[in-house]
């Protein structure tokens, strides 16, 4: 149905400033017209500037969620405007017919970055999850077996607690029943394998595995990082029976743990990472990096896509890396994470009921024996902007450029949180994610 406002005044609708007491027409339509896919707080929120964000009351917050690890560089970052403003002006599509100025320098910097060989772009992350496993499935096959015979080489294995995003593809390798159970059947050939449980995977791992998925640490599952012993098997194991093995970097990728990317902190490499997120500073743009023997087998035609590397979001994303390089981010990444850690740890010892902090850079989990929701809702209320994922755990993923009275003013807000809101026991069967205890401890060490 058209709308019957004018341009003019759908955009100062846009941009009002309610007074808080006022319902806000805006709310009501998103009630009526969206699908409710989100439980969605009832406030508009407008703009940001740095680690802050704002609402249409002009309510200020402190951003520690950076929507879900995409805004690495807070807000408004004014190199990322500048360079938004003048490629708008120039091109913000072209297609994948052609080429841009910006995608290939892109490639050559994330190659650079993580020691694989070749990318491909995509949108978004379910998307960069999908290719990937395409790839995985195209490998499994014999070079000269005809096209649709079936491959013995077809079963992927992932991880329990894993999430890798909502496409079919993806739905199919993320362990959480209520992402994927009620679209079944999904994508055949999937099995799970114990978080960090070496035994599990040797028995699981055989030569009808194309590829093996690992969130190199697990995000939504409540910031769990896979063990070296773990990653070294699955690594060998990979190897050994032909097999893939993807590095699901979206959420811990691309310095949000203190490094390029978080498995660099092993001595091997996967043949697959993915990432997206913080790639394009907001917009999206997701990416599938390779090996040139996984390359070797791509040909024209076999994958594609129409958004994917344009170059409005390549030109940023090139700007966003050459940001973390020149503003020494990666540094502030590690300093800051090991001081908001220093921080919550000394609260852990003040409020009985948290009873871990998981935390790999700004990838912080804290985890409860209460129910974390409220706690959401009271940060809100005092002006701070967090998440809690698996029902018990606090998931904090401030941007790469907070600073220290930032940390500091987060830690006396927390605190205040943690005091003030009201706790619900957890059911009796809240059933924990059990993690074998070497993963906890690699994670408190993080
Ligand atoms: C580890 C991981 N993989 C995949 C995805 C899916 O990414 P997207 O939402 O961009 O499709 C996410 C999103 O949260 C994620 O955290």
């Amino acid at each position: 149905m058209m709308r019957n406002l004018s341009k003019k005044s759908s955009k100062a609708q846009m941009l009002k400033k309610l007074p808080a007491s006022k319902p806000d027409a805006r709310l009501a339509d998103a009630e009526q017209y969206l699908l409710p896919t989100y439980k969605r707080q009832p406030v508009v929120m407008t703009h940001g500037k740095g680690a802050y964000v704002f609402d249409s009351t002009g309510k200020k917050y402190l951003d520690f969620l950076g929507g879900i690890a995409v805004n690495a560089l807070g807000h408004a970052h004014p190199r990322i405007v500048k360079v938004i403003r003048r490629e708008a002006a120039r091109a913000i599509h072209l297609s994948n017919l052609y080429h841009n100025a910006f995608q290939g320098p892109l490639a050559r910097k994330l190659v650079d970055w993580s020691g694989m060989d070749r990318v491909f772009f995509a949108n978004s992350g379910t998307e960069a999850i999908d290719g990937a496993m395409k790839l995985a499935r195209l490998l499994g096959r014999h070079p000269d077996a005809p096209a649709g015979a079936p491959s013995k080489k077809h079963r992927f294995l992932a991880l329990e607690n894993s999430f890798h995003g909502r496409t079919f593809g993806a739905i199919s390798v993320t362990a959480t029943e209520k992402y994927r159970l009620p679209f079944a059947p999904v994508v055949p050939g999937v099995e799970f394998v114990r978080f960090n449980d070496l035994a599990d995977l040797e028995a699981k791992f055989d030569d009808s595995v194309c590829a093996i998925l690992i969130e190199t640490v697990q995000g939504e599952g409540g910031i769990y990082p896979v063990s070296e012993a773990f990653w070294n098997r699955a690594r060998a194991l990979a190897t050994q029976h032909g097999a893939l093995l993807i590095a699901d970097e979206i959420q811990c990728g691309l310095g949000r743990t203190g490094r390029y990317f978080a498995y660099q902190k092993f001595f091997t490499k996967p043949d697959i990472v993915l990432i997206a997120k913080p790639l394009a500073a907001g917009l999206p743009l997701g990416a599938v990096l390779t090996t040139e023997a996984v390359a070797s087998r791509v040909s024209p035609g076999m994958h594609g896509t129409t958004f994917g590397g344009g170059p409005l979001a390549c030109a940023v994303a090139l700007e966003f890396l050459s940001i973390i390089e020149e503003e020494k981010l990666l540094e502030n990444v590690r300093a800051s994470g090991a001081e908001l850690r220093e921080g919550l740890k000394k609260l852990a010892t003040k409020f009985d009921f948290i009873r871990e902090i998981r935390a790999e850079g700004l990838m912080i989990g804290i985890e409860l024996s209460v129910e974390g929701g409220p706690f959401v809702s009271e940060a809100m209320q005092r002006g701070l902007l967090i998440n809690c994922t698996h029902d018990f755990t606090l998931r904090l993923l401030p941007p790469f450029i907070i600073t220290k009275a930032q940390v500091r003013e987060f830690l006396k807000l927390f605190e205040i949180v943690l005091a003030k809101t009201p706790k619900q026991a957890a059911a009796p069967d809240s059933a924990k994610f059990a993690v074998p205890q070497a993963a906890a401890h690699a994670a408190a060490r993080g």
